[in-house]
């Protein structure tokens, strides 16, 4: 008898552990369920384009450990493209895909829901994001590794920071949510975080950098990407907007340095952390998480559990509908910011 196919694919921005998963995915599906597998390039533009690679074991071997994604990844959304759900599901049948397990975020796995829900497609979603941010997951992998790379640069930052006496600014990412904010800088000892749920007041950020400079620590202020002034909209270098209408942020760094300078007379500098984030080589705890969504994502598969994503809750892996974790963001609750406010300053 004909193996079942199942094809994979990772969309969105990418994160340290994707390959983790496609590894996991691929040897339990092989070995265990004996499926082949196909790997669709460049997330949805692959099965938009028919553009394919076979994954079987040795093609897997050794990614382990290695950032990105041996796929590829892109934005498109085939929501936005003439007949894209007609040629999504043309490619499908035409590679005789059974089933599609789709690795992606908020706006990846909004694609696969509406694929699951209103077109009868066969969708298993498994959560990525560095930013931490969707629903009905306690963590998403990547996050871990993220949030390790800006604490090191905080420490980083510390330390010349008090050598010259001036204040650093430390830009990481988080569009909606803070999250790689507040846990990089509660662990890295930041005097303030800044984060896209709470809007600042320049003034109080001035304040609390003022006090820093009363002890012989120069202050650290970490600051996401999305955080927003109190009288003021998001900081950004330009409008551009991808196919799932985001624009590119990135500019608050400089902007908060420029007026904390202007207003305290305090030298500020402003570093950018950008996709250091994104890339290398995935923690211990986010291959042991992406593992453990493969393997689960490839069990959904065999049960013909569709439309459904693996979460992490608690220590267990559970399934819950795609829509669940789509339909809102998990955002950071005011309590926990005010918890952690008690180290600003
Ligand atoms: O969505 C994850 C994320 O890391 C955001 O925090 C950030 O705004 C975005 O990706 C940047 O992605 P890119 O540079 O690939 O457009």
């Amino acid at each position: 008898m004909r193996a079942r196919k199942i094809g994979v694919l990772t969309g969105g921005g990418d994160c340290p552990g994707l390959n983790a998963v496609i590894r996991a995915i691929v040897r339990k599906g092989v070995q265990e369920y004996g499926y082949e597998f196909v790997g669709f390039r460049d997330g949805w533009r692959g099965p938009l384009e028919n553009d394919s690679v076979r994954l079987d074991i040795p093609a897997v071997r050794g990614i382990l450990p290695r950032g990105g994604t041996i796929l590829g990844s892109s934005r498109t959304n085939p929501l936005q493209v003439e007949n894209g759900i007609r040629r999504v599901k043309e490619n499908l049948a035409d590679e005789e895909v059974e089933a599609l397990i789709v690795i992606g975020g908020e706006d990846t796995l909004g694609v696969a829901a509406r694929l699951a829900d209103d077109y009868g497609i066969n969708v298993v979603g498994v959560p990525k994001t560095i930013d931490n941010d969707l629903s009905a997951t306690d963590y998403t992998f990547g996050f871990n590794t993220a949030v390790g790379i800006a604490t090191e640069a905080i420490d980083r930052l510390h330390t010349t920071a008090e050598s010259h006496m001036r204040v650093l600014v430390v830009e990481v990412m988080g569009r909606h949510a803070g999250w790689i904010a507040l846990h990089s800088g509660l662990a890295g000892g930041a005097n303030v975080i800044l984060i896209p749920e709470q809007r600042f007041d320049i003034e109080q950020v001035c304040a609390w950098v003022t006090s820093r400079f009363t002890s012989s620590y120069a202050p650290i202020v970490v600051v996401a990407e999305g955080a927003m002034p109190r009288d003021g909209d998001l900081v950004l270098k330009d409008e551009s907007l991808d196919s799932f209408g985001h624009v590119r942020l990135s500019g608050v760094g400089e902007w908060l340095a420029k007026q904390i300078e202007k207003r305290t007379g305090k030298e500020a500098r402003t570093t950018v952390l950008g996709h250091v984030q994104r890339g290398g080589t995935p923690s211990a705890f986010d291959r042991w998480l992406a593992t453990r969504f493969g393997l689960h994502a490839i069990e959904a598969v065999r049960d013909g559990d569709f439309g459904k994503m693996v979460a992490l809750q608690g220590t267990d892996i559970v399934r819950v509908p795609i829509a669940d974790a789509t339909a809102r963001l998990k955002t950071v609750d005011p309590a926990l910011y005010e918890e952690v406010g008690v180290f600003f300053g």
